[in-house]
């Protein structure tokens, strides 16, 4: 799509003609001056736009420049920290630029062991080869090399920041190492791989395999345990590293939907978000997943969506809420989605409860995840148009709305309350009529209703005890938890006299507005109290004190603040506060080491602990709040049949964005392009590809104005519906937000707001 296009000067004359006297060439020159100026006037007065200077790039692959993929498959790591690094190494650079090896060196077991530490610029994900030039050892012994792995050089040590055994039992064959993986270096050159398993009997030389990283120490050292196979000994030369990336290549060409606005900075995170993303976007492996009973035997060799590339290396259905997004508007890989849906209803217990992942053979009890489950069935089918899945998993979602929920409700109130037992996506100890379960059970049932309703008139059964049960349940929580006196809905009660706690979580206050609990006044009234009491330099905090736990004042979780800042954009007169919030969580990440890919939480305390993930799926909700609010395309009904699209553009935050968001059917996505015109208006461009139904479409406008469609007035008025209306037939509405809606069809729909010079 391109943008708004400029008058072109003429081409100029070169064919020599006979000579004519001064004045006439004056002449000729007023003369068409005259018609350029009118036809511009003209031009102007039916596209709204007078001849501005667009903003926006004109070269229609600018956006490439953003993909942190790397080129191919392997992955080469970008330096030495030759600081970090110890003992005797010779040529520290040697193994980057491949001149000559790099040599660690260790004559005696009194010498400092020597270590380089590799730095591979952004956090990968697979297999590492290290190509070995040499080795002495000492006596029999093989050198004996150790390998620790981290994300962050806060957490690189001795020993990987974390591996695959540190979640093995011990004394159980997946526990391997005690935190580096060991190497016996071959006297002769040749290049070692990375394998789980053993390099000799008797678990001995062991190594964990695939590892999720930026920063890799390798050392010249030995466990005694490894003794007589290696020693802590003698001379190993390195010719050069690499990795072979497991996870999806994410680069340009693969792109099936993109992100570029004139903040550079939120244009990057979007790419940030899924480049996060397609490292938690792998194939099912036995030998490199969760460790604990994971092993899927429906997903072995299947594209999943990891909860993150470090660990636990398992699909979690709640991380899918937001990482499921971020997947279909980045990459055709909704595979990855719809293989863990399945295979989790497939495991769904004979009460309706839907495991959250295949840990401990689908047995971890989560009691908000069914409910997840059902919400990314919503928007897995909404964007994919998998209506074969819904056919065959809708039994699925109504046993776990309609068996395993309600004999959960407690009577006196109407709210539902988490048997002993269950934690949820933070494992919390929080208790009694829990407001974010009970919202989020709402929601579930809403987006069910929409599904039961898709499906036909056979339905209506279901979607009408859906939706007036999901009426009365908003009602309980509406008359039981809300406090007055802060403004926004308890979190639960504490201890066994049922006296709600002084305490308020961001998870069922926010998910309150998105599942439409909270009425507009208490949701303006949420949003601010959480702003006033949550507001942390990186992100709002989860919990708005400590009363449940110690850092839950401090602790901010990417995942939830999703659902914050979509309360924010949904909210009239909060998208200010929607584009501060992304900038404070994002931000905060993208300028801090490992830099790139967004974390599991944040937090002083929650990160002082090196097992927590600096890469996590459900942390890339920057991805889908881009695309589907400031971009604004979101699909209304299975497969975009539906759609809609509605620019949030703050104040000052954005002058201009453009993208696309993938359609089903391999071909062009729905393409939106929009700018602010300085001081006087608003222009944009959407295009939809053919075979998409109708969809609706609203652009923001303060006071009067005009709103003209392919030149054409919908709109002359002022935002409350007032104002002129005359002889133009108006054929928009005022959606009482600050916008004018008006419906459209496939194709390109040019759409122009003008102000003051025509009013
Ligand atoms: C896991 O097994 C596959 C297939 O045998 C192999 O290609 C891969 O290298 C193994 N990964 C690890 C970490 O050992
Ligand atoms: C995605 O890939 C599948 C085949 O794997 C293809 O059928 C489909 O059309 C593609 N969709 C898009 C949006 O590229």
């Amino acid at each position: 799509m391109a943008p708004t296009s400029t008058p072109r000067a003429p081409e100029p004359n070169n064919i020599k003609k006979p000579r004519r006297p001064t004045c006439f060439y004056v002449l000729a020159l007023m003369a068409f001056l005259l018609i350029t100026l009118s036809l511009l006037l003209l031009f102007s007065h039916l596209s709204g736009a007078l001849n501005h200077t667009s903003r926006i790039p004109s070269n229609p692959t600018s956006w490439h420049r953003y993909v942190r993929a790397s080129p191919g498959h392997v992955v080469h790591p970008a330096t030495v920290l030759e600081g970090s690094s110890m003992g005797k190494v010779l040529n520290h650079q040697g193994l980057i630029s491949g001149d000559e090896p790099t040599v660690l060196v260790r004559d005696s077991r009194t010498d400092k062991v020597p270590s380089v530490v590799i730095d591979f610029g952004i956090n990968t994900v697979g297999i590492l080869s290290i190509e070995f030039a040499g080795a002495e050892g000492a006596g029999d012994s093989l050198p004996g090399l150790r390998l620790a792995f981290s994300e962050t050089l806060e957490h690189l040590s001795d020993n990987s920041d974390f591996t695959r055994s540190y979640n093995a039992r011990k004394g159980s064959p997946e526990h391997l190492t005690g935190g580096t993986d060991q190497v016996a270096v071959e006297t002769a050159p040749y290049t070692w791989t990375n394998q789980l398993g053993c390099q000799r009997d008797n678990q001995r030389v062991c190594s964990d395999g695939l590892h999720g990283f930026r920063y890799l120490r390798i050392s010249l050292d030995a466990l005694d345990a490894d003794a007589p196979f290696t020693a802590p000994q003698g001379r190993v030369s390195i010719s050069s590293v690499s990795l072979r990336l497991s996870a999806f290549l994410g680069t340009p060409d693969t792109f099936t939907g993109w992100f570029e606005c004139s903040d550079e900075d939120l244009t990057q995170w979007w790419f940030d978000g899924v480049y996060t993303n397609d490292l938690c976007t792998d194939i099912f492996r036995a030998n490199d997943t969760e460790p604990r009973d994971a092993v899927a035997q429906g997903l072995l060799g299947k594209w999943v969506l990891h909860d993150a590339p470090k660990r636990d290396r398992d699909p979690y259905v709640g991380d899918l809420a937001v990482a499921g997004l971020t997947t279909f508007m980045s990459h055709n890989t909704s595979d990855a989605v719809v293989n863990v849906l399945a295979d989790l209803a497939d495991h769904q217990r004979a009460d309706g409860w839907i495991p959250p992942a295949s840990i401990f053979q689908y047995t971890l009890r989560l009691f908000d995840y069914p409910l997840w489950w059902v919400v990314c069935t919503y928007d897995y089918v909404l964007h994919t148009g998998d209506l074969a899945y819904l056919d065959k998993y809708y039994p699925n979602m109504a046993a776990t709305l309609d068996d395993y929920y309600p004999p959960l409700m407690d009577k006196s109130t109407g709210l539902v309350v988490k048997p002993g037992g269950y934690g949820d996506y933070a494992f919390l100890p929080r208790s009694g009529p829990v407001t974010y379960y009970n919202v989020l059970y709402v929601h579930a049932l809403r987006r069910a209703t929409l599904l039961a309703r898709h499906r036909g008139s056979d339905y209506d059964a279901d979607a009408e005890r859906w939706e007036s049960r999901a009426t009365e349940l908003s009602a309980a929580v509406n008359a039981h938890n809300f406090d007055a006196g802060a403004g926004a809905f308890f979190d639960g009660t504490c201890g066994s006299g049922g006296e709600y706690c002084a305490t308020h979580a961001q998870d069922g206050n926010s998910i309150a507005i998105v599942g439409g609990v909270a009425d507009a006044e208490r949701a303006e009234s949420i949003l601010k109290y959480w702003a006033s009491a949550a507001s942390r330099e990186w992100g709002n905090s989860f919990y708005d004190n400590n009363a449940l736990g110690g850092d839950f004042g401090e602790r901010t979780y990417a995942f939830i603040s999703y659902f914050e800042i979509v309360a924010r954009f949904e909210t009239a007169g909060m998208v200010g506060s929607a584009f501060e919030e992304m900038r404070r969580l994002w931000g905060y990440m993208a300028a801090r080491d490992p830099g790139v890919t967004f974390w599991e939480g944040t937090g002083d305390s929650y990160n002082s602990d090196s097992f927590k993930s600096r890469s996590h799926g459900w942390s890339t909700g920057v991805v889908p709040l881009l695309s589907r609010y400031v971009l604004g395309v979101a699909p209304t009904s299975p497969g975009f049949e539906t759609w809609s699209v509605k620019p949030r553009t703050g104040d000052d935050d954005v002058s201009w964005a453009r993208g696309e968001v993938p359609v089903p059917g391999g071909g062009e996505g729905i393409r939106v392009w929009w700018e602010k015109v300085e001081g006087r208006g608003f222009e944009m461009g959407v295009q939809v590809p053919d075979g998409l139904g109708e969809g609706k479409i609203a652009v923001p406008v303060e006071g009067r104005a005009i709103v003209r469609v392919n030149g054409e007035v919908v709109w002359d008025g002022a935002e409350d519906g007032s104002g002129r209306v005359g002889k133009r037939k108006r054929t928009a509405i005022a959606t009482g937000d600050g916008y004018v809606e008006f419906e459209a069809s496939g194709g390109k729909t040019r759409v122009s707001v003008g102000y003051a010079r025509e009013l």
